[in-house]
């Protein structure tokens, strides 16, 4: 059998209300399937541990994670107690840029029942990728306020892009689409105004495109990009973007299939040296923490999205996965629901329905 060690993290607010759902369900499938999950529960990586060590993760954290062969992560945040680039800083972006886990993979997909709030569209049309840089780019914390207190006051933000980041997570995206029916690329830019990194990047997709003849490559400026994921999503199929831009599509996506309640993300350093990392692309969401009413479908994909990785997407972990997914799409289309698809269900009624529908098989 295989035998996988994941640690789990759920983090703060909806977080801790859709792990158990997540972890319901990858226990079902687990039984199905004849898959070992070794789970070490983590408290820390959350505002909670934050404001009662003053700290977000123990200074050992990376010996806790030894031997595990990925985490499992809910939301980290809460504003209104740490601030968001403290907490996140502390935690998420720590993982990714330690694990150099240099891939956001972050599936879109419109699933029958779901009501679509862009006109005309069915299940179908809107099915693709944003493949997110992950480590670099326009996240850094290198910079400064300069002059502060006065009427001169400037800050700046330095942008990082080397060749190897930007070359890396292309060579992922086309390769995704070489996979793909439709073989197409769409490369996120905006080589009109920021006028040094974006023409560098459009210079090194072209470089990556010239090795990919089967691939159809399309470069858009994010702004008219954003334009056509609302006006014609269907000529989407795998959309590579700097670490920015791809968190404003894959909020942008879900939100043009139904809610941003379904979107899974797999954090993924391809090549295996360090855990992969799997979350919902939602936080929080403190506006309804508390009331068992968060959608638990991302987290539980996200869960999905795992397995499969960890499989090297073959044997039980990829039937596990694609029964996952199939008891989403069930559960999607005949309820429960939770109310951002409509429905009157709590977190943990979907959760169990869906959990259910993975051992009915
Ligand atoms: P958010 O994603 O938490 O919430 C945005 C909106 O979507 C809210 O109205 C929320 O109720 C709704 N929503 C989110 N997930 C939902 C779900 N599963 N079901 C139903 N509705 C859902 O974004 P935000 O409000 O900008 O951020 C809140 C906190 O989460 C901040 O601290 C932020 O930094 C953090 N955050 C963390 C992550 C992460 O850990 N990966 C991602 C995004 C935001
Ligand atoms: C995401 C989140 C994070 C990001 C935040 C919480 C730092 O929005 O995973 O999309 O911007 O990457
Ligand atoms: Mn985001």
């Amino acid at each position: 059998t295989s035998r996988f060690r994941i640690a789990v993290m759920p983090g703060d607010g909806i977080g801790q209300e859709v792990m158990p759902e997540g972890l319901r369900v990858l226990e079902a499938a687990a039984q199905r399937f004849g898959l070992t999950l070794d789970t070490t529960p983590i408290a820390w990586a959350s505002c909670d541990w934050y404001t009662r060590t003053g700290e977000m993760m123990p200074s050992d954290w990376k010996q806790q994670l030894d031997g595990h062969d990925a985490i499992y992560f809910g939301a980290v945040g809460w504003p209104a107690t740490v601030p968001d680039h403290i907490s996140l800083w502390g935690s998420l972006l720590k993982f990714r840029r330690e694990f150099d886990q240099y891939i956001n993979l972050r599936p879109v997909r419109l699933f029958e029942g779901v009501p679509c709030p862009l006109a005309n569209r069915k299940p179908g049309d809107i099915d693709f990728y944003v493949v997110r840089e992950n480590t670099e780019g326009e996240y850094t914390n290198i910079g400064g306020v300069m002059w502060p207190g006065t009427e001169q006051e400037v800050v700046l933000q330095q942008n990082v892009f080397s060749r190897r980041g930007a070359d890396r997570v292309l060579k992922y995206a086309f390769d995704l689409a070489q996979s793909r029916a439709r073989k197409k690329v769409t490369v996120a830019t905006k080589s009109n105004g920021i006028a040094v990194s974006m023409p560098w990047w459009d210079g090194r997709a072209d470089a990556m495109a010239a090795a990919y003849p089967e691939i159809a490559v399309d470069k858009q400026h994010i702004d008219i990009l954003c334009a056509r994921f609302v006006l014609q999503p269907d000529r989407f199929d795998v959309v590579v973007a700097s670490n920015l831009f791809g968190d404003i599509l894959s909020d942008l996506g879900p939100a043009c299939t139904g809610t941003i309640g379904l979107a899974p993300s797999a954090n993924l350093d391809p090549e295996r040296r360090f855990p992969s990392l799997f979350e919902p692309v939602h936080g929080s969401a403190p506006d309804i923490f508390g009331k068992n009413i968060a959608n638990p479908v991302a987290m539980i994909w996200s869960g999905a999205l795992m397995l499969d990785f960890l499989s090297h997407c073959q044997g039980a972990g990829r039937a596990a996965h694609d029964a996952i997914v199939r008891a989403i799409e069930d559960v999607i289309r005949s309820g429960p629901r939770t109310p951002d698809l409509g429905g009157t269900a709590s977190t943990t009624e979907m959760g169990e329905a869906i959990a259910a529908a993975v051992l009915r098989g």
